[in-house]
């Protein structure tokens, strides 16, 4: 393989968010978020959501791997591997516990201000989602979270906060993690908060039975998201011209199974609605021309105001991030649907392996989809996720091989380094869960993705110590070269 040059200051990092990660659910004044109340599973017992918190139950987010007392051996070791950005995300009910108090939590608010400071001590960037899959749960009980409005207003007094008191420490923001999964099914309760009629078993291999008059709530609730992110773009302007505010989606990418145009159409159809649409409002400040035809035939009534059209448009992001695991592929057959295996990514494709979890490796589709979004909206890009999600064995000498990490990172960084060379604007790479951390579908702590092997199983037993494996120092490495020895 050819070496690629990525430049100069191509912001190399890791990824994590708070509630897979930073645990004291209850501590310093927190308040309870959806993800609290979200069971532990694993790949055969699918995650519960509980309306109350059940004694006989482990609630994995509710230590996590204790970042919350470990931030600075953490981040210490990030600096070691030689980072540049670090992205994380702020728990809202660590600073207003339960969405629409008055006042803030100022505990909160001096806990992330150390975090930032820490990171700026070894001039780590830090990338913040303002939301990853952490409503407040006072929110969606009093609220049905985002399907109400009055949550764009929650949300700005949030915003309002973080961007004020983190002005100097932080520079670039996210509004709300992988956004589009609030256009599938399966994404109103953990991403836009809507309890009612929640489906409350996190299965994704069993179909969803979602009634018209939720669907109509969820891509309601996905669009008062959508104002809320514009005009937090807005507001970050307007404090700081020097905040960049960018979009993230899941990568939800397909290919169509055969070349019959039927699936080739299918295809396209999904990756309008279930990957683009987001990105289109975000980027373009307005619903794309296919968004119409598709809510009436699904029964949607969007409630577009004249002030949220205005809203949309003054709010376009500075740049666009995403995460990328995997691809799947589309068909129109029922007996390719019945036999190739249909997972969240789509059918099974021939041509690629999976990880133990069932995701198909797909390198060559992250230079493929690269390109694709960078034609499609011309502005800077981050790959904010990316990883492979494995269990590793510890060695009685406390060593940790991990050589098909090593092999998933280094084809992917690749192909990044490819698509820099055709010419796209990927600007940064935080892969995921850099520090092992729990898994957001299946609540398990043995999906690791870590470079760094946190001492913790699915119960929650383990001495949370922090140990460096293989890929930490290939990492390194990959990263003191910026990008050149892969070896
Ligand atoms: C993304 C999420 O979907 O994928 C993360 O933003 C999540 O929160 C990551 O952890 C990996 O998925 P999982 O289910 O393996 O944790």
């Amino acid at each position: 393989m050819k070496k690629i040059q990525f430049p100069d200051n191509f912001l190399w990092g890791g990824a994590t968010a708070a509630n897979q990660c930073e645990g004291a659910w209850n501590i310093g004044g927190k308040g309870e978020s959806v993800a609290d109340h979200m069971t532990a599973g694993d790949r055969k017992t699918p995650r519960r959501f509980t309306p109350e918190i059940e004694d006989d139950q482990y609630y994995p987010s509710h230590e996590a791997i204790d970042m919350y007392h470990n931030y600075k051996e953490d981040i210490a070791m990030f600096a070691e591997m030689g980072f540049k950005m670090y992205r994380m995300s702020i728990a809202w009910t660590r600073i207003f516990p339960n969405g629409d108090d008055k006042k803030p939590n100022e505990e909160g608010i001096e806990f992330y201000r150390s975090v930032f400071e820490e990171c700026k001590k070894y001039n780590i960037e830090p990338l913040v989602t303002l939301s990853h899959y952490e409503m407040p749960y006072n929110l969606a009980k009093e609220y049905d979270g985002w399907a109400d409005r009055k949550c764009i207003d929650f949300f700005m007094n949030y915003c309002n906060v973080v961007f004020t008191e983190y002005k100097g420490l932080v520079k670039y923001w996210l509004t709300f993690n992988e956004i589009n999964i609030g256009a599938m099914h399966f994404g109103a309760l953990m991403s836009c908060g809507v309890l009612s009629g929640a489906v409350t078993e996190l299965d994704l291999s069993k179909p969803f039975v979602e009634t018209d008059k939720q669907k109509n709530r969820r891509f309601n609730a996905l669009h008062n998201q959508f104002v809320a992110s514009a005009k937090a773009v807005k507001l970050a302007h307007a404090i700081d011209a020097e905040y960049k505010i960018g979009c993230m989606i899941a990568g939800m990418c397909s290919y169509p199974f055969t070349p019959n145009p039927s699936d080739v159409l299918e295809t396209q159809k999904r990756m309008q609605i279930g990957n683009y649409l987001c990105g289109d409002v975000m980027v373009r400040g307005e619903y794309p021309h296919y968004a119409d035809r598709f809510f009436k035939e699904q029964g949607v009534k969007i409630d577009l105001t004249d002030a949220d059209s205005r809203a949309l448009k003054d709010g376009c992001v500075d740049f666009y991030s995403f995460s990328y695991y995997a691809t799947g592929c589309v068909s129109t057959d029922p007996e390719t649907l019945k036999s190739a295996g249909n997972m969240v990514f789509g059918v099974a494709n021939p041509h690629l392996k999976s990880s133990e979890w069932g995701w198909q490796i797909d390198a060559v589709g992250l230079r493929f989809f690269l390109n694709e979004y960078y034609s499609r909206y011309q502005i800077p890009m981050m790959v904010v996720e990316n990883g492979l999600g494995a269990v590793d064995t510890v060695e009685d000498d406390g060593s940790i091989h991990d050589p098909y990490r090593i092999e998933y990172l280094r084809r992917h960084i690749e192909q990044m380094g490819e698509a820099i060379e055709d010419g796209v604007d990927l600007i940064g790479y935080t892969p995921w869960g850099c520090i092992d951390l729990i898994s957001a579908s299946t609540g398990e702590m043995h999906k690791r993705y870590g470079m760094i092997y946190v001492d913790n199983d699915n119960d929650g037993n383990g001495t949370m110590k922090r140990s460096r494996k293989d890929s930490f120092y290939w990492y390194k490495k990959c990263i003191e070269s910026n990008g050149t020895d892969l070896d």
